[in-house]
Order: structure tokens, then C-alpha cells, then sequence
């Protein structure tokens, strides 16, 4: 087991560059699966959630070749056999496998996802989604099979704009026969490079990024490429790092129009913020402005960097709201920056935050990846030093975040228990 160690109240110089979106590329291992070639998957982050989709791919015989950042998968000898809870517990994202292989080979044996507690977290609209494509859905316990004589195109109007959902059947549709269209799709940015990815198969699908996502079933997949997109949610994570600490720190790679609604906000806080080309450079204003944030689907302010954006608006002056509409527990941060010094009121999923409060560095523990991130930004302003523990939610989702803060000057060191 190991600890995140911080000493904080050091300002930040120098160059964090963004790595390959978790979202995307959680969905875009499980998607080679459907082709029956070789596809090549550059830009893949280094993250645990990574390496346990690879394991599961393993597991079904597929092979993987991984080069750096770039990874090959052959699923030419594929075996379609049972994904055991052991594996499937790992991830979240372990549910894409249900729409990939249900597609392929019409049948489907797996056991419920994991993830972060962040929510209770159903999976009724995947189903849903398969169902209408014509699937049979069994469940044994936690055990789910999923059996099709065949899938056939369907109008499915999904209850909410859920993005796992929307990517699975996008993933089963690809491979039934005729047309199908999601209506209230998700939009966010990685179910385009989801889209490209298929496209690039030999897919045949429109609207991805839009509301209403059109899928013309073909017959089989060939091999392709496709490169991870950037991560939005690691870029907004130390995008808010440099508002709170930055000397010229400047976050690159990024696509900014990706944060525009973080942008808003903090342009609304009087964050000092520069685009240069693909970059951005933030420097520490010692005065912020308060403001209420309500998290939204995409294009909204994503659920995602609520947990994080709550620690800047512990240092605004004034009284600042934040709301989480998608995730019923992502509030597990609180009691712990409250620990740290911070004046917050919590009721259910709404925070009033008092600022501005100085941070006193204490012993705390991640609840969930991003909960985790945002206790290293509280590490990171907090005097003297902050201990987190619970630290593998945080190396699931942000890759080499100790080497990438380390090398702008912050003082943040993983150390064994
Ligand atoms: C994805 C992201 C996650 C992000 C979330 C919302 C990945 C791997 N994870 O998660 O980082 O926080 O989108 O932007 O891409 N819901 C149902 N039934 C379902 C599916 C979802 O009720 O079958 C509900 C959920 O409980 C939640 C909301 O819909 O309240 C959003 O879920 P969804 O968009 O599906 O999130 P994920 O795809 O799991």
C-alpha cells in the first residue's frame, strides 16, 4: 500500500503536458475487439484503469502489443468466454465489453462492473439499449448473459444522456443488421473519437457530438487506427492547479474548446488565464471572485471536475455554490478540506463554500479518483504537509501525476506503508 506525501505552498513553473483521455481510452481498448484485424491505439495514458481493460482482454486471448503510449490489439484468436467479477470489479468501464463482444459474437458472459462509489451506478439503460437491438438479458446474482440470435436495427430513446450507455450500443448497433438511432444521446467529446474509431473500422455511424446518433449496421470490422484525444478532465485538473498556484505554468495539449465551460467559470472568478497555441498559462491572483457551479452533462460543467473546482472555490472571497446533478456521492472530499480548514456546509449533493479559508495540511483519504484529485490540490495550497492515503483511485485515472507536478516545482512524493 502506498501514500501520497505533500508539503505544501510551493508556486508552480514550467510545463505539465496532458496525456490521452481515460474515457476515451477505456472505451477504445474494448472496441478493437470488434474488428477482425489488428488496430492500433496511439496516445493510450498510463493509468491502472488501462492496464486492468488489458488484463481483460487477456483474458479473452486477444493479444496486445504495447510500445510506450502507442498499443496494438489482435483479436484474431479471440476466445468469447466468461469475464469473471475478479476482473470486471477493476473498472467501471469493464461494462464495454458487454456491447463490444454482444455485437461480435451475439452473446455475452460477464459479471457487474466496479468503479468508483460515486453513485449507485445502474446499468438499465445499456440493457435497455441491447434489448431493443434484440438481445435476451439474463441476470444470475451479479451475473449477467447477454444472448441474441441476431441484432437488429432500433429507434432507442435513452431515459438519460448516459455516455457509457450511448458507446455500448453504438458498439453492439455497429454490427446488427439495419439502421439504428440513439435519440437524447450523450454528447460529450470522447464519443467522437469512439465514432472515428468505428468509422475508421468500417463502421457507418453519424452524429456523434450531436444529440442523435445514427448507426448503419454492417457486416464485419477491419482493423484500423485511431489516437486518443486529450484528456479534458486531466487538463481542467491542473488547469485549476495553475489558478491556484501557477507562476507561469502552462498546461499543453490541450483542445481548450474541450473546458469551455471551466473557462467561463473561472474567467467569472478573475482566474489570469492565457491561451498560446495549444497551451494555456495560468498565473496566482491573490483575489478570486465566488461563483455557483451546478454540474452538468456535456457541453455543461463536467461532473468530473466538480470535486476539483470546489478546492479553488474554497479561495474565493465570498460565498460560492457547487452542485452535483449526475453522482449522488461525490461529496466525499468535503469532510476532509473541512478538516483542512475549510468553512463548507454540505446538504446531500449541494455545497456552500466559505472562502476564502487557508488549508492546514492533515492526514486525509481519497473516497474516489477525482475526490482524490482534488485532495492533492488541497495538499498542494495546504502549510505544512498532507498525508493522503487511499491512493490507487487516484493512479486509475491521471497518469504520472507525481512526475508531472514534481516537475513544475511541487513537493509530492508517493511513499510505501
Ligand atoms: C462516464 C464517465 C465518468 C463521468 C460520467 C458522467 C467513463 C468511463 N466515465 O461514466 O467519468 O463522470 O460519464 O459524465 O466514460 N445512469 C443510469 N442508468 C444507466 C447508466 C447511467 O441511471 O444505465 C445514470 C447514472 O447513475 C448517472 C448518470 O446516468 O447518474 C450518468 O451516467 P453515465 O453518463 O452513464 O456515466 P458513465 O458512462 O458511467
Amino acid at each position: 500500500m502506498e501514500k501520497i506525501v505533500i508539503e505544501g505552498c510551493h508556486s508552480l513553473s514550467g510545463t505539465i503536458s496532458i496525456g490521452g483521455a481515460k474515457n476515451s481510452a477505456v472505451a477504445l481498448i474494448p472496441a478493437a475487439l470488434l474488428a477482425d484485424g489488428e488496430c492500433l491505439i496511439d496516445n493510450v495514458p498510463n493509468i491502472t484503469d488501462r492496464d486492468a481493460l488489458f488484463d481483460i482482454v487477456k483474458h479473452l486471448n486477444g493479444d496486445i502489443v504495447q510500445n510506450g503510449k502507442e498499443i496494438k490489439i489482435n483479436s484474431q484468436n479471440l476466445n468469447n468466454i466468461l469475464i469473471s467479477e475478479e476482473l470486471s470489479v477493476r473498472l467501471r468501464a469493464s461494462y464495454y465489453f458487454m456491447g463490444v463482444l454482444l455485437g461480435k459474437y451475439k452473446h455475452v458472459e460477464m459479471y457487474f462492473p466496479g468503479g468508483c462509489n460515486i453513485g449507485s451506478r445502474p446499468i438499465d439503460l445499456h440493457l435497455k439499449g441491447f434489448e431493443a437491438l434484440g438481445a435476451k438479458v439474463t441476470k444470475k446474482g451479479h451475473k449477467y448473459i447477454l444472448d441474441a440470435k441476431d441484432l437488429h436495427g432500433a429507434d432507442i430513446t435513452l431515459d438519460f444522456a448516459s455516455v457509457g450507455a450511448t458507446i455500448n450500443i453504438m458498439f453492439a448497433a455497429s454490427l446488427a443488421k439495419g439502421t439504428t438511432t440513439i435519440h437524447n444521446a450523450a454528447k460529450e467529446v470522447e464519443i467522437i473519437n469512439i465514432m472515428d474509431f468505428l468509422n475508421n473500422m468500417g463502421a457507418k455511424i453519424t452524429g456523434a457530438g450531436t444529440d442523435t446518433i445514427v448507426i448503419c449496421g454492417v457486416e464485419k470490422l477491419h482493423g484500423a487506427n485511431i489516437k486518443v484525444i486529450p484528456d479534458r478532465i486531466e487538463a481542467g485538473t491542473y488547469i485549476l492547479v495553475g489558478a491556484l498556484l501557477g507562476d507561469n505554468l502552462k498546461v499543453e495539449g490541450i483542445i481548450k474548446e474541450h473546458n469551455e465551460a471551466l473557462f467561463a467559470k473561472l474567467k467569472q472568478m478573475g482566474v489570469n488565464y492565457k491561451f498560446v497555441d495549444d497551451g494555456v498559462i495560468l498565473n496566482k491572483v491573490e483575489k478570486l471572485k465566488p461563483v455557483d457551479v451546478k454540474t452538468l452533462v456535456y457541453p455543461g460543467f463536467p461532473t468530473d471536475l466538480g470535486q476539483p473546482m470546489s478546492v479553488l472555490l474554497t479561495q474565493a472571497e465570498g460565498v460560492s455554490k457547487m452542485e452535483e446533478t449526475i453522482w449522488e456521492n461525490r461529496v466525499g472530499h468535503y469532510p476532509y478540506l473541512i478538516k483542512m480548514g475549510a468553512k463548507i456546509e454540505v446538504e446531500g449533493v449541494k455545497a456552500t463554500i466559505y472562502g476564502k479559508s487557508p488549508l492546514k495540511g492533515t492526514e486525509i483519504h481519497a473516497t474516489d479518483l477525482r475526490a482524490g484529485a482534488a485532495l492533492i490540490l488541497a495538499g498542494l495550497i495546504a502549510e505544512g504537509t498532507t498525508t493522503i492515503y487511499d491512493i490507487d483511485y487516484i493512479l486509475r485515472g491521471y497518469e504520472n501525476i507525481i512526475h508531472k507536478l514534481s516537475n513544475v516545482g511541487a513537493k509530492i512524493k508517493i511513499e510505501k506503508i
